[in-house]
């Protein structure tokens, strides 16, 4: 090697050396910081940080050593490589991506999972809810990886303002998965570069059900048309520096379930998220996720899989982990009413570990603060913000209803974070009264004021419409007996006048009905 090109060789290297070590570092160092680790174990996660931190720098070295670049020569493994001892999920040796990453040198499959750190405990992609500040919170208690929430590719292309609203993130949100809609191959991919160099995937929505993802083409409505799924991944799968994945859901029937996951896999998905329902099946807690049909796919892929649906506590996420076979769990809206859902031991263990939510005592109200800190940090928009607040005390504001009547109607004001601040606070105060007083830990939901008011209101409405009905019935009714009466009565004169006034006592409409 000539000296110029041996020097700049090992300046690329001490640099990758340099990522690959704040890597390490960062991701414990994080986990470490978090409140809820117990000091022992923090101390325990430090040193691993140090101790990953070196042992990454002495692969770098090693190879380094054998005259190999750490990141031109990815150790190559994919869908087709699954079975083979150095590249399946067993594998110890943690790789590193390479830097920089190509569309020909970007890791695969069991690589790139094992490069994210095998995460287990993912928090899944939710519009307007899995934004930075949520995911940093979901973090601190648990979750190994992230989706951020589906960006359309169109218009992260398109406009700049939603761009910088839609996608915040910074050096320590990572194992981070970027989730886009599309159904053009060309715009997903032009999206999706912009995000590369700041996530370690892109993922693809094949599983929105909601009406305006039928409108625009995308997300559920693909799985009528494979072609477009296809095209899709291959194209990222094909051009994309970082790898990509993809979000489905199951058909009603397994073959064709098993079908489509297999078909997403031959494009070039690099791991595959199955949500246990259907795309009829929109409304998520109302129906079980049917993991036997995920335990199938994950059976059939050679690809990482990841289970979703059903996760409401950290033993639900075990025990799908067991049901299936899976790789990881996501979870979604149990994550959203109990941030800390992965966290072992649990912050608040559930009264009752089959109905788990919601969380009892003021431990959700207490993560709410160190959420509405994380805003101040990460600018967070109100309606994000005042989303959580709901998931996260709604079934508290069931019970102190005036609490609920200010966050949803006092004086229209922005919920940011320091006008909520105060407010939790005599939440917890609240909470932890019926606590002293009564040993409760769970509220008791009652009707706030307005929602009294307006029950009144209906029930005076019902009523009026009930009295009008007997009273139209009476008057028919009357009219054959007082036409009887007419005709058999002695003075005709004297009757005739007293029945008009009688009638005239009665509106217009009553008069028209008995006539
Ligand atoms: C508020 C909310 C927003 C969601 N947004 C997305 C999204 O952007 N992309 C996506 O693929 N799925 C989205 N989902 C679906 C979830 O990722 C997940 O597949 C579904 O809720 C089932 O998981 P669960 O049973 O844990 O809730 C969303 C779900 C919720 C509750």
């Amino acid at each position: 090697m000539r000296p110029a090109r041996r020097v700049l060789h090992r300046l690329t290297a001490s640099f990758d050396r340099a990522v690959a070590r704040d890597a390490a570092f960062a991701s414990l160092a994080r986990a470490a910081a978090s409140p809820h680790i117990r000091p022992r174990s923090r101390a325990r996660m430090t040193a691993q940080a140090t101790g990953a931190a070196a042992e990454t720098a002495g692969a770098a070295n090693d190879s380094e050593a054998n005259g190999v670049h750490a990141g031109a020569n990815p150790p190559s493994c994919g869908s087709t490589d699954k079975g083979d001892g150095a590249a399946g999920p067993g594998t110890s040796a943690v790789p590193v991506p390479p830097v920089p990453a190509t569309a020909a040198n970007k890791l695969e499959a069991w690589d790139f999972w094992r490069a994210m750190g095998s995460p287990k405990f993912h928090v899944a992609p939710m519009v307007d809810q899995s934004e930075l500040a949520f995911r940093e919170l979901c973090r601190r208690y648990g979750a190994t990886c992230a989706y951020t929430p589906m960006v359309h590719a169109r218009l992260f292309v398109e406009s700049p303002k939603y761009r910088e609203e839609i996608f915040t993130t910074h050096a320590g949100d990572r194992p981070l998965l970027v989730q886009f809609c599309a159904n053009d191959p060309d715009t997903l991919l032009a999206a999706a570069k912009l995000v590369a160099p700041r996530c370690d995937g892109v993922d693809i929505n094949f599983g929105c059900p909601q009406r305006i993802a039928k409108k625009g083409n995308y997300g559920a409505f693909l799985m009528d048309d494979w072609d477009t799924v296809r095209d899709l991944i291959k194209k990222l799968h094909e051009e994309l520096p970082v790898p990509v994945t993809a979000k489905i859901r199951v058909y009603d029937d397994l073959e064709t379930s098993l079908k489509f996951a297999k078909m997403v896999e031959a494009a070039g998905a690099q791991l595959v998220a199955v949500h246990g329902r259907t795309r009829e099946q929109k409304r998520a807690a109302d129906v079980r996720a049917n993991w036997a049909f995920i335990r199938e796919i994950k059976k059939q892929l050679k690809v990482p899989v990841l289970a979703n649906g059903d996760i409401r506590s950290l033993e639900e996420a075990r025990a799908c982990l067991a049901a299936t076979g899976a790789d990881g769990v996501l979870s979604a809206d149990p994550l959203l009413e109990n941030p800390s859902l992965f966290s072992d031991p649990p912050l608040a263990p559930p009264a009752d570990a089959r109905q788990p939510l919601p969380v009892a005592g003021d431990t959700n109200a207490r993560l709410l603060l160190e959420y509405l800190e994380l805003t101040k940090q990460y600018e967070t928009p109100p309606r994000m913000i005042k989303g959580h607040v709901h998931k996260m005390v709604g079934h508290w504001l069931a019970e102190f209803t005036d609490l609920r009547e200010w966050l949803n109607h006092h004086g229209g004001a922005p919920k940011t974070a320091d006008v909520l601040v105060p407010w939790v606070n005599e939440l917890i105060g609240r909470i932890n009264l019926v606590f002293r007083k009564e040993g409760r830990t769970l509220p008791i939901p009652k009707k706030s004021p307005r929602a009294i008011a307006r029950e009144q209101a209906e029930e005076a409405k019902a009523a009026a419409v009930a009295e009008q009905a007997r009273e139209d019935a009476a008057f028919e009714g009357s009219f054959f007996r007082v036409a009887d009466a007419f005709r058999d009565c002695a003075r005709p004169r004297v009757f005739a006048r007293t029945l008009v006034r009688r009638v005239m006592t009665h509106s217009d409409r009553d008069i028209r009905h008995s006539g």
